[in-house]
């Protein structure tokens, strides 16, 4: 007998777009792959370097908290980028290295689902569409699933004052992605701010996923650590500032090193330590030469900027393409967020016609099957700007073409 809760998990993604689109591509076109958010650059040379000088480490069990160089540098770089007080973060309390934080969201469950909250089943709560791991989190916590839908309605975001106090007092845990997977929507610090206020309220974590916060158009977008701070200097109290919450960060994207596996967790301490009691219990620690790898990316900046300045330039290819289809260009992250009318039948065309792979957006929705309601997704594709720039006009021109066929957009 094994494990039943793999009965509740939503269908992955990826598998069912392998189901979808199982036939060849069309002969004599290159195919051209823009379902998967994985930058298709190369990390810088600081990666090859600091893991070649770091080689003498492999012998070594890592540290399931990694090391203090680490955890300093993060502390640096997070009081930097998000206009932090230095007294705000201590590196030995609040800062985890987590290997990718495909992994971390999933621990989280484990860390902040008890087996009842307030005497009924905990609840976890999550956007739809989502980061199919946040499901996956909930379920093996044992957790039931409350999807709230991000939709144009609410700003592309989860709107938790639609959610029910019942429902809040139940709640274990939120995961709030901003800038937002799949549409790109950032969440205001109010937003965030008051995401927070009522984690603390409900006795709830809320789980920033801010993997896509330095892929943006114009501004940085705001942080889970600015909104401790708001909340701190507004109502200064005993409880550690970062209670209730943790933010997750990853060098998948900004530094285009999805193959490194490297990321970090910021936030409240006892959370910190029981990740890291469940990293020495039965997680992965990140070795000692990709920690070093890591450290050297989290102090460069400028790589980063040369990312956001392809991605700029990937979404001024797609606004000259689909601005008339009323696409705007999202304030974060790297995906359009198309509406088509029908996603999975467009994925079909596009695959079987045009050879680009994209993702329904149906795929990446899981609470219309709960509710019977209509899927959020129903109606999208999402499209990974992550190619470069020849390839990226190639794929954004066949799109067009395939948009055109269906009359979608005007010939
Ligand atoms: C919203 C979101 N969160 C987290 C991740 C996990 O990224 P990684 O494990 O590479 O850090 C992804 C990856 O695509 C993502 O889209």
């Amino acid at each position: 007998m094994l494990n039943s809760q793999f009965d509740l998990l939503p269908p992955y993604p990826f598998k069912r777009l392998a189901a979808l689109l199982n036939d060849p591509a069309p002969e004599g076109i290159e195919p051209l792959i823009l379902s998967i958010g994985e930058p298709q650059n190369q990390p810088p040379a600081a990666v090859q370097n600091a893991i070649a000088t770091h080689c003498h480490l492999w012998n070594k069990y890592p540290p399931n908290l990694g090391t203090q160089e680490f955890r300093k540098t993060i502390t640096q770089w997070l009081i930097k980028r998000f206009h932090l007080p230095e007294t705000l973060l201590d590196s030995e309390r609040h800062v985890a290295p987590c290997p990718g934080t495909r992994e971390a969201l999933f621990l989280l469950g484990q860390i902040c689902v008890p087996q009842q909250k307030n005497g009924q089943k905990p609840v976890v709560l999550l956007p739809d569409p989502f980061y199919h791991v946040y499901a996956a989190s909930g379920i093996f916590a044992g957790a039931e699933l409350v999807y709230l839908p991000a939709t144009s309605e609410t700003g592309y975001l989860p709107d938790l004052s639609s959610v029910s106090p019942e429902i809040l007092a139940r709640t274990a845990l939120f995961f709030m992605c901003s800038p937002s997977n799949p549409q790109g929507a950032i969440a205001s610090l109010e937003t965030l701010t008051q995401g927070l206020a009522l984690a603390r309220h409900y006795d709830f974590t809320i789980a920033f996923d801010e993997c896509y916060s330095e892929i943006y158009t114009s501004s940085p977008p705001p942080g889970g650590l600015q909104a401790a701070l708001s909340l701190s200097v507004e109502s200064p109290s005993a409880a550690d500032p970062l209670s209730h919450m943790v933010v997750l960060q990853s060098l998948s994207k900004r530094s285009s090193a999805a193959g490194l596996r490297s990321g970090f967790m910021a936030g409240d301490p006892e959370i910190i330590a029981l990740y890291g009691r469940l990293i020495g219990q039965g997680g992965t620690p990140t070795p000692l030469p990709i920690l070093a790898a890591a450290t050297a990316l989290w102090k460069d900046e400028e790589h980063v900027e040369a990312n956001r300045a392809r991605y700029r330039y990937n979404f001024i290819l797609a606004e000259e393409r689909f601005g008339r289809l009323g696409f705007q260009r999202p304030g974060g992250g790297f995906f359009l967020w198309l509406n088509v009318g029908d996603g999975e039948a467009m994925a079909k065309t596009l695959w079987q016609r045009f050879a680009i792979r994209v993702m329904p957006g149906a795929y990446m929705c899981g609470g219309a099957t709960l509710t019977g309601t209509e899927n959020p997704g129903q109606a999208f594709i999402r499209v990974a700007l992550v190619l470069e720039e020849d390839a990226m006009a190639q794929a954004l021109d066949r799109l067009l073409e395939a948009l055109k066929d269906v009359g979608l957009v005007g010939a």
